[in-house]
C-alpha cells in the first residue's frame, strides 16, 4: 500500500493495529486499486483481515498478539 501524495501525508502505525492516515490522501493497494482517504483520520488495515479492507474495521483486535501487525 502506498499513498501518492506522501509529501503530505501523515501517517501514524499505530502498535498492533491500521496505519492511521490524516487528511485527504490517495492510496494505493498491492493489487494497484486506489482508495481516497477524506475526513481527519481514516484507519487502514495492516493485518490483512478486515472485511472491509483498505479500511481497518477493527478484526485485529479479535487476533492472538502474536498474528497482530
Ligand atoms: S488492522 Fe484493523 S482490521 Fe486489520
Amino acid at each position: 500500500m502506498s499513498t501518492r501524495e506522501y509529501e503530505h501525508a501523515e501517517v501514524e502505525v499505530c502498535p498492533g493495529g491500521p496505519l492511521l492516515v490524516r487528511g485527504e490522501q490517495t492510496v494505493q493497494t498491492f493489487d494497484g486499486d486506489e482508495y481516497r482517504t477524506c475526513g481527519p483520520l481514516t484507519a487502514l488495515c495492516r493485518c490483512g483481515k478486515s472485511a472491509s479492507a483498505p479500511l481497518c474495521d477493527g478484526t485485529h483486535k479479535l487476533l492472538p498478539p502474536e498474528k497482530r501487525p
